[in-house]
């Protein structure tokens, strides 16, 4: 989709383009809304005196070929109260206009927003970027008129010049999210440790250092917590670390990131039951996040030096396949018994965190994992289950969450819990009963981290959505934590401009 910023002056409307305004709760019509009323002998009043429509955030009203305009449609799009409108709103205006004409046969989409600043500017055309996604790579039969028809997105506002400069970096993380996305939606058997690696190898071209360990190296340093993991799968595991330098100080601490990168997860021994297992292939969600935030740092040059880790895996049962039962030695020397091979997340996160400090010596370490079932129950759908050891580092990333719609619930590391996985015959079990899942697996990790501030994300429940989660998420892949930790990193580890 090609994005455009113009100047309101140089656009007039074309046959086959709609025109999208936000409409305030009232319903009160902006500025540039009385112009295009005006012009059509007030269609736009007579139509949101006809009907229900009352400016409510979603809420969209179309209007066909309204006489006095070229442009094909008119789209109202409610956008709530006036007063509150900011950011989130915006790119939910760009969204919903976006999802309500993209199959109408109109190409090209303008968002009229003149005055309402470039920020806003920036975030409605963000907005219909990320409603734009769809994995369609492998629909050889789809009909026309099924293809989205909309292929260009024009924002018409004050200062078009301004508003490009404030895109760019959201078309950074917009870039990122989709590629996210991408990761998520490929099959398994596309998409395995390899081939993930492969296609994180190619972010060197944004100027990230990217490094792939096979399972000679992981083996050579000590991790069999993780190479226990893929031990029955033909695919080879893979450790993919991704660097990136943007900080004054090259040497200054990064911030790391680690992800669970389950390629698809069978349950191995103890197999999962076969219905819904293909939502396993999503397995991967936390190591998608992870390289997607890198993306994103790297496609807008941020001022921060960050690292990734990913522990690539594939989860299968086989003649060599882990056992429950098993004893695994880890790379921090600490030892697992393994009780259930599905609670394979944690073995895997376990070597890929200690990996991580070992050798970069963070400032703060986040980890995102599609990590258990249990935490779909305790939230729903809607938000993700946040555990933190350091209240400084819980509360900056509940700000980013707030200020990026991507909703985080702090759970308890409650050191009550922690003989939960105790074992009597390892330093501890995979496994600690039903109650408290969650939490038990968080404390699990915790094992795992030194004297750092940490925070483990169990992203389960919002990696992949069997529905649309609102105009800016179509069904699928969510691309989750992109937005979250791109925005951490921006608002409190990026080196600040001097005075
Ligand atoms: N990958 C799953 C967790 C999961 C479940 C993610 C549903 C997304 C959707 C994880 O590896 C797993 O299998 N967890 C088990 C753990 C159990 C065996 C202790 C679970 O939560 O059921
Ligand atoms: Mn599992
Ligand atoms: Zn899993």
């Amino acid at each position: 989709m090609e994005i455009e910023f113009v100047s309101l002056a140089a656009v007039e409307g074309e046959p086959l383009s709609a025109i999208a305004i936000p409409v305030f709760e009232g319903p009160t019509l902006t500025a540039v809304g009385e112009a295009l009323d005006s012009s059509t002998s007030g269609a736009l009043s007579r139509a949101l005196a006809s009907g229900r429509f009352t400016g409510a955030k979603g809420q969209t009203l179309d209007l066909v070929a309204a006489s006095g305009l070229h442009a094909a449609r008119v789209v109202l799009v409610g956008a709530g109260p006036g007063d509150s409108f900011a950011g989130l709103g915006a790119e939910g205006f760009g969204a919903a206009a976006y999802q309500a004409v993209k199959t109408t046969g109109v190409k090209a989409l303008e968002l009229r927003l003149t005055d309402l600043g470039d920020d806003l500017s920036a975030r409605a055309a963000f907005g219909a970027r990320l409603a734009a996604y769809r994995f369609d790579r492998y629909l050889t039969k789809e009909k026309p008129e099924k293809k989205p028809s909309v292929t260009f997105v024009r924002v018409a506002c004050a200062d078009p010049v301004a508003a490009l400069s404030a895109y760019e970096p959201l078309a950074a993380v917009a870039d990122a999210t989709m590629f996210a996305r991408d990761l998520v939606s490929e099959p398994a058997n596309i998409l395995y440790p390899e081939e993930f690696g492969r296609r994180v190898k190619r972010l060197e071209e944004l100027g990230l250092e990217v490094e792939l360990l096979g399972e000679a190296q992981m083996t050579e340093l000590g991790m069999g917590s993780l190479l226990g993991v893929g031990q029955g799968s033909v695919r080879e595991s893979v450790l993919a670390v991704l660097v990136w330098k943007g900080a004054a100080d090259p040497k200054a601490a990064p911030i790391a990131f680690v992800g669970k990168g389950v390629c698809f997860d069978t349950g191995g021994i103890s197999i999962k039951p076969a219905a819904g297992m293909e939502e396993m292939k999503t397995d991967m969600g936390g190591a998608a996040a992870v390289a997607g935030v890198m993306h994103a740092l790297a496609g807008r040059r941020a001022k921060v030096n960050a690292v990734g880790i990913l522990g690539l895996v594939e989860n299968m049962p086989g003649g060599d396949a882990l056992r429950p039962g098993d004893i695994l030695t880890s790379m921090s020397g600490q030892t697992i018994e393994v009780i259930n091979t599905d609670a394979e997340g944690r073995l895997v996160l376990a070597d890929a965190l200690w990996f991580c400090q070992e050798r970069f010596k963070p400032r703060a370490i986040v980890d995102l994992a599609t990590l258990t079932g249990a935490m779909i129950v305790s939230l729903g759908h809607d938000f993700a289950g946040m555990f933190a050891n350091n209240d400084g580092l819980a509360s900056e990333l509940l700000a980013a969450s707030e200020a990026e719609g991507e909703l985080l619930w702090r759970l308890p590391l409650h050191a009550g819990y922690e003989k939960n996985v105790d074992s009597s015959v390892a330093d501890m079990k995979n496994l600690a009963g039903r109650a408290g899942g969650a939490i038990n697996a968080a404390l699990f990790l915790k094992r795992f981290v030194k004297d750092v501030p940490w925070a483990h994300l169990d992203i389960a429940p919002v990696a992949w959505r069997e529905s649309a989660g609102g105009p800016t998420q179509p069904q699928g892949a969510t691309g989750f934590g992109v937005r979250l930790l791109d925005r951490l990193v921006a608002d409190h580890y990026e080196d600040r401009e001097e005075a």
